[in-house]
């Protein structure tokens, strides 16, 4: 029964991983559905520090599954390298399973990636150059390698011809780079197919099994509700599905199995990448958001554009996800302002807007309506319940949940695993 998806309620970064991580204990299997190695998830174990993009958080709970689904992207050489990153730590990545029909991200999506941003000029969407959106494009144009091609030598060969024909005349043609030769690609990807055989598997078989027998399945997340490319502020999004929905075709499980969806909320506002993006502030309290919050991007090293919490944006995700909680992150950022300001509604040419307009013009003509609450300078960080929080930090607390539309329950009061405020348990 027990299926739970956390998901990033904004524009991603709004700590997953943590949040996945203090789950991670408590759950059977901790499922990634889509993206790759685009996100980056930080987790904080006492004083050790991990960075991962494209393995589940739950890799580091001992007795967690953690499951690469069938909707993620799948760049080999990355897995392997974070795979003996963690090895070298002494995590123990044996159990991890892949699905075969997993996507692989090839040598040259990761080229298309990058030519076509540059091609873009002043309009990129700035992706992490990580092949992702073509793999995607790939997929949906059916042309995409799946995992279980690595296993016939014949067939991965004719993928791999029919993906490059196209490709080669417009990376010669059009963007004036050298043609890639099938053989050096099919070379390549058979290199991987025995190191990753072990973890092949039919997930959807096992994630369904699972659940019949009462295990506790995790779905995290990758990016957030605002890059999701069907709900998001498209095209400035990621190319896949980040919401609830996408765990139900990126894992292949239905939605009647599906029990909570946990929206992971930072206390303010990030956003790496182009877009549109209301209230992001230009001035001191960005930089200091940046400075305090350490908002510096955990996959391509770029600071992250700050600004105050959205209110508007955090209903939206509740609406498009049928969120059943809110994990609240980094309230401890915020100690020291006077007062902090929360956007309750836009402006948009002089007229009052409360949700979130479908036109991308009204969109990006939005202003931030601010609503000023009280701050407070006590350190929170060690706050382990809600009364011991200060009395202006828990009517933040509570009048973001009053505007979001699901209860708040959890906050995160510093990055570690214990720095959290449970108040309804998740499980
Ligand atoms: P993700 O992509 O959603 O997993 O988030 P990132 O890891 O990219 O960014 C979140 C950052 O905030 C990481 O550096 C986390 O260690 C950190 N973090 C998470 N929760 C908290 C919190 O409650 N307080 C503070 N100060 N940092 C946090
Ligand atoms: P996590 O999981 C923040 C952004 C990129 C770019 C857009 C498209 O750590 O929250 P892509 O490479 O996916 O085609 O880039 O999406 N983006 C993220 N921003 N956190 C992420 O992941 C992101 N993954 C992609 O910056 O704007
Ligand atoms: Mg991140």
């Amino acid at each position: 029964m027990p299926a739970l998806v956390l998901l990033g309620a904004q524009w991603g970064d709004e700590g997953k991983g943590k949040a996945t991580d203090l789950l991670g204990g408590s759950v059977d299997y901790v499922v990634r559905y889509q993206g790759g190695n685009n996100a980056g998830h930080t987790v904080v174990v006492g004083d050790q520090k991990y960075a991962l993009h494209l393995l589940p958080s739950g890799i580091l709970s001992p007795g967690c599954t953690p499951v690469i689904g069938n909707g993620v992207v799948v760049d080999p050489s990355v897995l392997f390298s974070e795979l003996s990153g963690l090895n070298e730590r002494g995590v123990d990545t044996s159990k991890l399973l892949i699905s075969g029909n997993a996507h692989i991200i090839t040598p040259y999506n990761v080229t298309v990636d990058k030519v076509t941003e540059r091609f873009l000029g002043k309009r990129k969407i700035g992706t992490t150059g990580r092949g992702i959106g073509p793999t995607y494009a790939d997929k949906i144009n059916r042309v995409g390698i799946r995992v279980q091609d690595l296993y016939d030598e014949s067939i991965l060969t004719q993928k791999v011809e029919a993906a490059l024909d196209a490709k080669n005349q417009m990376l010669t043609k059009l963007y004036n780079r050298r043609a890639i030769a099938t053989g050096q690609v099919v070379e390549e990807l058979l290199g991987y197919a025995d190191k990753l055989a072990p973890y092949v598997a039919d997930t959807v078989l096992v994630l369904n099994q699972a659940l019949d027998d009462d295990k506790v399945v995790l779905f995290e997340g990758g990016q957030g509700t605002l890059l999701d490319i069907d709900h998001g502020t498209y095209p400035f999004v990621t190319s896949s599905n980040p919401t609830a929905g996408g765990a139900c075709t990126g894992a292949g499980v239905g939605p009647t199995k599906i029990s909570r969806v946990i929206g992971i909320l930072k206390a303010y506002t990030t956003r790496v990448g182009a877009g549109p993006f209301p209230t992001e502030l230009f001035d001191e309290d960005g930089e200091a958001l940046r400075r305090i919050g350490g908002e510096r991007g955990v996959t391509t090293g770029r600071d992250r554009r700050c600004g105050w919490f959205d209110a508007v944006i955090a209903r939206y995700a509740t609406r498009v996800n049928g969120l059943t909680d809110f994990f609240l992150t980094k309230l401890d950022v915020l100690t020291g302002w006077e007062q902090i300001p929360v956007c309750v509604a836009y402006e948009i040419d002089g007229k009052r807007v409360e949700e979130l307009p479908y036109s991308q013009s009204d969109f990006h003509h939005a202003k931030p309506v601010y609503e000023m609450l009280p701050g407070w300078s006590e350190d929170i960080s060690k706050a382990k319940t809600f009364a011991e929080l200060p009395k202006n930090a828990q009517a933040y607390v509570k009048a973001l949940e009053e505007m979001s539309g699901a209860p708040i329950s959890a906050i995160g009061v510093g990055p570690g695993r214990d720095e959290t405020i449970e108040i309804n348990s998740f499980l």
